[in-house]
């Protein structure tokens, strides 16, 4: 007889994961590409779709020729994808240009516009979020302004996820996780907003139809099964961004269930069905993979990109000490970070290297050691970047905590997470059982589970999540009043910089 399997893909910002799973969740076979982020001017961000279909190709070609899929059944296929991403197709399909990605913050002009025209009150009550660089309409406004040909050349609008799901199947579609980032859509109430459209002067033509996040979209057309080895039919469904893609992945689909991710960049995560806004728009509320409910989202700029910037940049001899002792670089690097005390003697780092969202809102914020003395090694500036990317998640749920949504339970998603030191840093930091997720690719399952809930495998996402969504031995607070006096300190350093961010920011235009 032969064998079935769900299909996940996510569609990253440094690369796309492809996986092969078993109807129960087991990892069968995975795939992975990398690509670059274009960055032609300092604090622009850009990839070409192109980059995305290609690894996504790639991928599947590999993954149908491995023999573990050989005489099996790929019964459903679901997205998973970065957010916000500027994807503009013409009459024909064809991109229009690269897609300008979450991590651009060349739209602050933008953003100051939207502002205006909306106030903040009226944002966050109708989209869940302030006008930020990150999201899709200011991105279209500069546009207009700098690239006109390009967007007068646009006839539908489309995220990156979705993109690829119409290289799939021809279908152009949007759904609530992905939608609600472009800050074109009521995420109080599900649909694509007249109102911001038309204040914004953006044709609403653009926008494609609305589908669930676990509704099949369309199929696997000839077209893209020459080109990804897959065979014709496989029913593809909507699909979510990465974050509410990766709380199915974990299970993080019912209230009081959390996830902290440290990836490039970094979010913590909780889901709600009940609607609400930070009126600062310090945190943003996301439309949830589950119908009619929603996601508070806390973004860390940069997460892990710290300690890889740390690793490639200041860290000289790491990879051949490494390779000496037959180890990872990062493995080392967690020894060397746990041979210190907590707070590292004195050591603190703030990790804004690509400036910060949640809960500064500042684009102008950097990256600093403070406190450095000669004795401090590498292994003792590790520790301060990791201790420090964990404060700044803190940070994010502090805000969830003061509106009265209590974070109960914490999987720990992410290349971050498989740091032993960094779990108990973060079991400390957060004060709360830290578990790690069942599969290393929390949003790749995800986007496979909502692959099966529409075919029907399962009756609804939460059930999906019951029945495949196992949490692993979690790590418990050991040292959580020690943390608490350090992140205490820690929280003064941001704002005793804040002006000071600006003026430097102000010297380097
Ligand atoms: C959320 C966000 C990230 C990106 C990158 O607002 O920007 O989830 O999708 O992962």
């Amino acid at each position: 007889m032969s064998r079935t399997f769900l299909l996940g893909v996510d569609i990253g910002t440094s690369g796309t994961k492809a996986v092969l799973y078993t109807p129960e969740g087991e990892t069968v076979a995975e795939a992975a590409r990398r690509y670059p982020m274009t960055q032609p001017h300092g604090g622009w961000a850009e990839q070409h779709p192109s980059f995305w279909w290609d690894a996504v190709c790639a991928c599947l070609r590999e993954l149908t020729a491995r023999p573990e899929a050989e005489n099996g059944e790929i019964l459903s296929l679901g997205l998973s994808g970065q957010m916000h991403g500027s994807v503009l197709l013409d009459g024909e399909g064809i991109p229009t240009g690269p897609a300008i990605l979450w991590c651009d913050t060349r739209v602050q002009a933008e953003c100051a516009e939207i502002e205006d025209i909306f106030g903040g009150e009226m944002l966050t009550a109708v989209t869940g979020s302030r006008a930020l660089c990150n999201f899709t309409a200011p991105k279209l406004m500069w546009m207009r302004r700098h690239t006109p040909d390009a967007l007068r050349r646009a006839k539908i609008l489309l995220m990156p996820k979705d993109y690829i799901r119409f290289c799939l199947t021809g279908k152009y579609a949007a759904e609530p996780s992905d939608a609600c980032g472009t800050l074109l859509y009521d995420t109080r109430n599900f649909c694509w907003s007249d109102e911001l459209c038309r204040g914004m002067e953006i044709d609403p033509a653009l926008l494609p139809p609305l589908v669930a996040s676990a509704e099949v979209v369309g199929t696997v057309t000839p077209a893209a099964a020459a080109a990804t080895g897959l065979p014709v039919g496989i029913p593809v469904v909507g699909g979510a961004g990465d974050n509410a893609a990766s709380a199915v992945g974990v299970g993080a689909v019912t209230p009081g269930r959390a996830f902290v991710t440290v990836g490039t960049s970094g979010n913590v995560y909780t889901h709600t069905d009940r609607f609400a806004a930070d009126a600062e728009g310090r945190f943003h509320t996301f439309c949830s993979a589950v119908p009619g409910e929603w996601t508070f989202l806390g973004a860390v700029q940069s997460a892990g990109l710290n300690l890889r910037w740390f690793r490639e940049t200041c860290c000289g001899s790491l990879d051949a000490d490494a390779a000496a002792r037959g180890m990872d670089p990062y493995v080392l690097l967690d020894e060397e970070a746990s041979a210190w005390q907590a707070g590292g003697g004195g050591l603190f780092y703030l990790p804004y290297l690509l400036g910060e969202r949640t809960p500064h809102l500042d684009p102008n914020a950097r990256g600093c050691f403070i406190g450095l003395r000669p004795d401090h090694d590498r292994g003792a500036m590790a520790r301060a970047v990791m201790e420090g990317v964990s404060f700044a998640l803190a940070d994010c749920k502090g805000l969830f905590d003061a509106c009265g949504v209590e974070v109960k339970e914490i999987t720990f998603c992410g290349g971050g997470g498989k740091s032993a030191l960094w779990r108990q840093i973060m079991a400390d930091v957060f004060v709360r059982p830290i578990a790690r997720p069942r599969s290393g690719e929390s949003a790749a399952l995800g986007a496979a589970l909502l692959g099966a809930v529409g075919i029907g495998l399962y009756p609804d996402i939460p059930s999906a999540c019951t029945a495949v969504c196992t949490a692993e031995n979690s790590t418990v607070p050991q040292n959580a009043a020690a943390y608490a006096r350090i992140y205490r300190v820690w929280k003064t350093l941001y704002p005793a910089l804040k002006a000071s961010f600006a003026a430097a920011a102000a010297l380097s235009e």
